[in-house]
């Protein structure tokens, strides 16, 4: 049986009744493949599983996607029914931010300001103030993320490790279509000839991968990934490169040897993409 509450009275009444360990899968809904994966992940771990699905006004831009945010709670609720899901928490925004807008939000750092955060100022801000705030709310000793969004997880980890919150990050490994594209509640804003253009990102970040296995130094990776996308976006006009780098498993500025992550993003079209792929650089000859 899956609950379904919209409050913190009724939140608060139903976790109160969970016993054993309890896993959170944070959302914030049109929860597709990639999403389920870590409802399967809390399901085999954890006693119960609990879901937030909440669209955060304060992680999206003034120019971002917020009003047009896909809302399928309908569907949701069947995906968490299905996946045998035991609490669902759906808050409106009055609910979730009583007084308005918090004031005070937490502060992501250095690295809140990189990658995703250059792009787009305030989001790291947004999404780790919404993540406390659902921690609390929920006191789960589990919690689970998707490493399609590295950064995210990053922070989310050291958010937990700074500020001694009693919860274990779970990160999931991305779920991708055939051909390699990370599953994206935005990937349905896509038109066809987008949709294809897309798979640059992770043909890209393959490409890394494999000549890194080879060999090539970090200078070489980088110049073999940006081909790579470089040539499978040629004949589409409207898709823009945002970055692609390399930086060490927690997101600290470049590793020239061991292990690494190689993260891109881009514009398709209006549409904001990401991903990244673990890659390990290997010692150079010289
Ligand atoms: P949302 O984009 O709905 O993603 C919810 C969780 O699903 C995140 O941990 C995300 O990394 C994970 N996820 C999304 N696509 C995935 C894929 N293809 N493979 C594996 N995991 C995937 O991320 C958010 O919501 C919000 O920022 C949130 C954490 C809920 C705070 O508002």
């Amino acid at each position: 049986m899956t609950e379904v509450v919209d409050t913190r009275a009724a939140l608060a009444q139903a976790r109160g009744a969970l016993t054993g360990r309890v896993g959170v899968v944070m959302t914030m809904g049109a929860l597709h493949e990639g999403h389920e994966a870590l409802l399967r992940a809390a399901r085999e771990e954890a006693d119960h599983v609990l879901v937030t699905v909440f669209v955060n006004p304060l992680q999206f831009g003034p120019n971002e996607d917020f009003d047009r945010y896909p809302r399928t709670l309908g569907t949701d609720l069947e995906i968490c029914r299905r996946a045998g899901v035991d609490l669902v928490f759906t808050p409106s925004r009055q609910e979730m931010y009583p007084g308005g807008e918090p004031r005070i939000r937490v502060n992501p750092g250095q690295l809140g300001e990189e990658h995703e955060g250059q792009s787009r100022p305030g989001f790291f801000h947004g999404v780790l103030t919404v993540v406390l705030k659902l921690l609390q709310l929920t006191r789960p000793d589990l919690a689970y993320f998707g490493e399609k969004d590295y950064q995210q997880l990053t922070l989310v980890r050291r958010m937990v490790r700074d500020f001694d919150l009693p919860v274990r990050i779970v990160g999931v490994p991305t779920v991708r279509e055939p051909d390699g594209l990370a599953l994206s509640s935005r990937n349905r804003y896509l038109s066809a000839e987008q949709r294809s253009a897309a798979r640059s990102l992770s043909a890209a970040l393959r490409a890394a991968v494999a000549a890194a296995e080879q060999g090539a130094d970090a200078a070489e990776v980088l110049a073999v990934a940006n081909r790579t996308f470089s040539a499978l976006t040629a004949t589409t006009p409207d898709v823009e490169l945002d970055y692609l780098l390399l930086a060490d498993p927690d997101l600290e500025p470049g590793p020239e040897v061991g292990p690494a992550r190689v993260l891109v993003a881009a514009l398709v079209g209006q549409t904001r993409l990401i991903d990244n792929m673990a890659i390990r650089l290997a010692p150079t000859n010289s």
